[in-house]
């Protein structure tokens, strides 16, 4: 019988100078798409897929992102007093259970790859792990990691999401080499980094990964790739070429890049549209704010 998958690992120590000046001091993770930090779409996910323990790979700067973790007492006995239960169940909906989350460190920020081989410590020999981009938001039911637990329950071994996108834009993800199609899983023939010219395919590999343990494995190797880092799609090319499986899924949804102001300001969008409470009143504004710029032009 196949292991369960319960342990979900959340690289969140990278720099995100893509976001500075506001990272100097707030971590990425925790800048807030409407009202949640991004971290708790991620946990959410998560936990929709079965998830049960969470670890987390971060560095210097990052305690904001624990303090977040934290259950505020304070705050629920005046949520309390004050009759606001519905505020309550929200904050209460976010709470994790002790023990359930795990801190360590990645002291330099060497890659991904480098990222995930820092919570090694952590995972069973014999564990698949799932590993999760906060960067990434997905809008999927049911949830992508969902979706992947379930097709990985057939397939076994690796599996990435991924997603169709233009030849132009291949340059900035790992990109797959299809061995065989099967509709909405492939097999992998082979990946490459970022690719420069002549990318294998336009299925291009996002932040959701289930990742056999041999592949946690060949991150022993520290070996650098594309921009000088330690790259998670090397580990898993290394896995392909030794024979083993990997797969890609074409994930139901769709995916935002907030690890861009432009994908952030999209995910903004389409969130804030699909919330009861708020799009009315937004999606009046945005029409007429479009309105307002065709007639200027
Ligand atoms: P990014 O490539 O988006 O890098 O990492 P970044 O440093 O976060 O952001 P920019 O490019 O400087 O703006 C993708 C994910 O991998 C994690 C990041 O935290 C992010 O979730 N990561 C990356 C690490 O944890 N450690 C690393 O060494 C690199």
């Amino acid at each position: 019988m196949r292991r369960k998958v319960t342990r979900a690992i959340f690289p969140v120590a990278g720099l995100g100078t893509r976001f500075l000046p506001a990272t100097k001091s707030i971590p990425k993770e925790i800048m807030t798409l409407i009202d949640r930090p991004l971290i708790q779409y991620a946990i959410d996910e998560a936990r929709a897929a079965g998830i049960t323990e969470f670890v987390f790979v971060t560095s210097r700067g990052k305690s904001a992102l624990e303090d977040y973790f934290d259950h505020s007492s304070e705050l629920e006995s005046l949520l309390r007093r004050r009759g606001k239960n519905d505020l309550l169940e929200m904050l209460r909906a976010t709470d994790m259970e002790s023990g359930a989350i795990a801190y360590v460190r990645q002291h330099q920020a060497l890659g991904l790859g480098h990222a995930v081989w820092c919570a090694r410590r952590l995972i069973a020999d014999d564990e698949p792990v799932a590993v999760i981009l906060t960067d990434d938001v997905i809008m999927g039911e049911p949830p992508c990691l969902q979706q992947m637990i379930e097709a990985h329950h057939d397939t076994g071994g690796t599996m990435v999401a991924t997603m169709e996108v233009p030849t132009a834009q291949t340059q900035n993800y790992g990109v797959l080499d299809v061995a065989e199609d099967m509709g909405a899983v492939v097999r992998v023939g082979g990946m490459v980094e970022k690719p420069k010219s002549d990318p294998p395919s336009n299925l291009a590999v996002i932040g959701r990964y289930i990742l056999a343990p041999t592949v946690l494995r060949n991150l022993n190797a520290l070996r650098e790739g594309a921009g000088g880092e330690i790259q998670l799609t090397d580990a898993i090319a290394d896995d392909i070429a030794a024979g083993r499986d990997v797969f890609g899924l074409r994930f139901r949804g769709q995916r935002f890049d907030c690890g861009s102001k432009a994908g952030f300001l999209q995910a903004t969008v389409a969130f804030g549209l699909a919330r009861d409470d708020l799009s009315g009143e937004f999606s009046e504004f945005l029409h007429d704010i479009v309105a307002a710029r065709r007639a200027a032009e």
